[in-house]
């Protein structure tokens, strides 16, 4: 398969279909963080000349969907236009024209205002120590199956409380945004 992963900068998708054998490419304004195949660069330009792939599975950026920001919403001015941008982006990559496509957010603005998810992963249904709330919006595909479920109380990624772990720093977001391993294989295994 021609396999397009969109917003992504790691590499862990693209190089999950690569190793299973498909022709996989990431787009990110971003540079790679691994050496593949990888176009830098607005991914919406990058689909209006490059339209012909099988599958495209995006991640966009969640800042100002994710339920867990929009109070912020009320509260800063401006904010509220930025997630209509947002959302006016992942629209868009929903929209394009490729046969299969996987829209993947957190919890947040695009359910209420798009569609309710087809379903929520977690990192722990796929063999990884770690809890976040994933959904998924499927287009020709079918759901995730989990393929190795770790039931804990507090995952290695949570504090005490429930939350992340991840202190303040200039990558946290960068950290906190990468791909879980096992989701990408899944998502090669099973979709590829
Ligand atoms: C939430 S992160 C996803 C990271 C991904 N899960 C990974 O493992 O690399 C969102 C990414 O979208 C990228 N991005 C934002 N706007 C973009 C655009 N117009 N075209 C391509 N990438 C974009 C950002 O640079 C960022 O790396």
């Amino acid at each position: 398969m021609r396999v397009l992963i969109a917003c992504e900068y790691s590499g862990t998708v693209r190089d999950a279909f690569k190793a299973l054998g498909h022709e996989a490419l990431s787009c990110d304004l971003l540079p790679t963080d691994k050496p593949g195949q990888h176009h830098q660069g607005d991914i919406i330009e990058f689909i209006k000349h490059n339209p012909d792939w099988d599958l495209m599975i995006c991640h966009p950026p969640c800042k100002y969907l994710a339920a867990s920001g929009l109070h912020w919403n009320k509260r800063i001015i401006g904010r509220e236009e930025l997630t209509l941008e947002s959302l006016n982006f992942v629209t868009l990559l929903f929209n394009a024209p490729i046969p299969k496509i996987v829209l993947e957010n957190p919890i947040g603005r695009i359910s209420s205002a798009i569609r309710k998810p087809d379903q929520i992963i977690q990192p722990w249904m796929f063999g990884d120590d770690a809890s976040k709330a994933t959904c998924l919006w499927l287009k020709g595909v079918t759901k995730l199956k989990a393929t190795n479920v770790i039931k804990k109380l507090r995952y290695a990624n949570q504090t005490p409380s429930g939350q992340n772990k991840l202190g303040p720093s200039i990558d946290r977001w960068k950290l906190r945004s990468k791909t879980y391993q096992g989701i990408a294989d899944a998502m090669a295994f099973q979709w590829g």
